[in-house]
């Protein structure tokens, strides 16, 4: 089977049982709570939540009601937790999941009854690799038993079925808060292959649990484990399916190594090239901070391989084309070849030229160690100091003192490394109280990172009036689907079907900064979220808010307040802290949404 016919496989299995079939969201998550998307329910957050209603309310990337209380997707998904772990036979971090889901539709018999017909029937896996585990139960939260009763009456022998704990059989939520559940998983060969999780509660910021009034479905299965699973006889690790095939091919054509000598380097570049492919494309550019951070480490860490392997200067380029050609029919939003390319040029470049210098540094620290006696402190301090004097990345100084000592307990080193960092953050903290000193902020109590944290609170700030001007400059239509603040600039994405003018975004810019120049004081106020709502306080549509809401004034007063917005802080004391605000690309990101970028200088 390819990977291809799988996913018509599962999608029209799933829509023949009353699914509609919904198109992946962006990797780049709206959920301001998370750096990226990680599993197929994340666009379907506020469904479970009853946020949104989805015969109602319109899906944030559909633009339409959803209609249905069941769907069906294939998401990308990218998870950076596991970094560490590809090159082995299972773990990557970029992939994609095939899932089903239910908001109300149907519960625990029904999802455990299709997920197993697929797999017996479709996939045609025998019994005899098979495992499953259910939820045992933990401390408030019921042992399953009705899915060990569901899996028994539908053949699976009893010493087939395991019961583990919180830390194996629930999930969620992704974020600070969401739907969570305990969950069923399918095993083959002794890998998971498909999650499927029984939202039950919604999990609070502060970890408190709270039932949800409908219970929902959110299953989880991993495209490339799966394809593998069904061509048990012909291959052995997901590395052979053809999600993996053409690109190992493609780097064997540029190496003397051969993949089976050698298959780590080989595994880490074709996965992380997709994230890298796919994180471009929807417009992330490498930083030192968030998404973009990401980014430089992955393409950090592909270098590093691709060095190992010997492979020529611009190896990535047939590489980037032939995750096009895999991957453009489903994602055509991936087809800008020379874009990507025009950046890891960029990237690349200057990252050689630190590598080689780096390395060269390193090298001759690393001999002047062998002679003397090491521990754990003496290896930290070298990550610290390659970091802070050359800007050497950290993981690949561990990854060369891993390869020189052998013994080394890593976990202990890098905990030492973060007490270096605690300790300079402290220093800058101090520095930071000099340079800042008589602004509004409270830096007392502004956490390390001072400088960049201020410059955030100011934009944060901003961005409340930006999210008012816009409404003011093209009307009710736009709601806020999503924002994301870094030390650099303010990013707003926001629903707006029609063109946004020159002359408008120039209305915009003046508007902020004439609430700038006012002066306005910023305050704010706990309120019930009813009475919040009544004042026509904006709150973000795809967030649950508690009964109690923090609501952030722009004013003199809560009545002639410019800006009246749900939000739990921080800002600034006063609008005029903010200095001058600017846009500086307005673009359109999906059908009817748009995307402003604004700095403050
Ligand atoms: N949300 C679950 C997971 O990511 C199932 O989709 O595993």
């Amino acid at each position: 089977m390819t990977s291809k016919e799988l996913r018509n496989l599962f999608l029209k299995f799933f829509e023949d049982k009353g699914h509609k079939i919904v198109k992946a969201s962006p990797l780049v998550s709206t959920d301001s709570s998370v750096l990226f998307t990680t599993a197929g329910m994340q666009q379907f957050k506020p469904y479970y939540s009853g946020v949104l209603d989805p015969f109602k309310d319109i899906h944030p990337f559909l633009l339409t009601p959803l209609n249905s209380l069941n769907v069906c997707s294939i998401q990308k998904c990218l998870r950076t937790s596991d970094i560490d772990e590809v090159g082995d036979e299972s773990h990557l971090t970029f992939f994609e999941m095939l899932g089903n889901f239910s908001f109300g539709g149907y519960f625990k018999k029904e999802a455990i009854s299709y997920a197993w017909e697929f797999v017996k029937d479709y996939l045609q896996i025998d019994l005899s690799r098979i495992e499953i585990t259910v939820f045992n139960g933990e401390k408030e939260i019921p042992k399953d038993e009705e899915s060990y009763k569901i899996w028994l009456e539908l053949g699976i022998p009893q010493e087939k079925i395991i019961f583990k704990g919180r830390e194996d059989n629930f999930w969620g939520p992704t974020g600070k808060e969401g739907p969570c559940g305990p969950t069923s998983e399918i095993y083959v060969d002794g890998v998971e292959i498909w999650n499927l999780v029984f939202n039950e509660y919604f999990q609070y910021e502060d970890k408190k649990l709270e039932k949800l009034k409908t219970k929902g479905i959110d299953t989880g299965a991993g495209l490339e484990r799966m394809l593998k699973a069904v061509q048990k006889e012909k291959i052995e690790t997901i590395f052979e399916t053809d999600l993996f095939k053409p690109l190992i091919e493609e780097i064997q054509k540029q190496t003397n190594l051969s993949y089976y000598s050698s298959p780590k380097p080989y595994r880490i570049i074709a996965d992380h090239l997709k994230g890298i492919v796919f994180l471009i494309a929807e417009g992330i550019e490498p930083s030192n901070i968030d998404r973009g951070y990401v980014l430089r480490r992955l393409i950090r860490r592909a270098q590093r391989y691709a060095n190992y392997l010997s492979l020529k200067d611009n190896w990535y380029e047939s590489l980037v084309l032939k995750v096009i050609e895999m991957y453009k029919e489903f994602y055509p939003e991936i087809d800008q070849a020379p874009k990507i390319i025009s950046v890891l040029n960029e990237e690349l470049s200057k990252f050689q030229k630190l590598l080689k210098e780096g390395l060269k540094i390193l090298k001759k620290e690393i001999e002047k160690l062998k002679t003397q006696e090491i521990n754990d402190q003496v290896l930290a301090n070298l990550v610290f100091k390659m970091y802070e004097s050359f800007g050497f990345p950290i993981e690949l100084t561990l990854e060369e003192l891993k390869i020189s000592f052998k013994t080394i307990d890593e976990e202990l080193v890098k905990n030492k490394v973060q007490e270096f960092f605690k300790i300079h953050q402290e220093i800058s903290k101090k520095g930071a109280t000099k340079k800042f000193g008589g602004h509004g902020i409270d830096i007392s109590k502004v956490e390390a990172g001072d400088e960049e944290e201020i410059i955030k609170t100011k934009l944060h700030s901003a961005t409340h009036l930006l999210h008012q001007a816009l409404i003011d400059v093209l009307g009710n239509e736009v709601k806020q689907m999503g924002s994301d603040i870094n030390f650099e600039r303010a990013r707003f994405d926001f629903s707006y079907s029609g063109k946004i003018t020159n002359e408008e975004i120039k209305k915009i810019e003046e508007i902020v900064n004439s609430k700038i120049k006012q002066a306005l004081p910023v305050f704010f106020k706990e309120m019930s979220k009813e009475e919040a709502l009544k004042i026509n306080a904006k709150a973000f549509f795809k967030e649950k808010y508690p009964e109690i809401v923090k609501v952030y004034f722009m004013g003199q007063d809560e009545n002639s307040a410019y800006s009246k917005e749900f939000c739990g802080g921080p800002h600034v004391k006063n609008t005029k802290e903010i200095g001058n605000f600017r846009i500086i690309k307005v673009e359109s990101i999906g059908e009817g949404i748009k995307r402003i970028r604004a700095k403050i200088f």
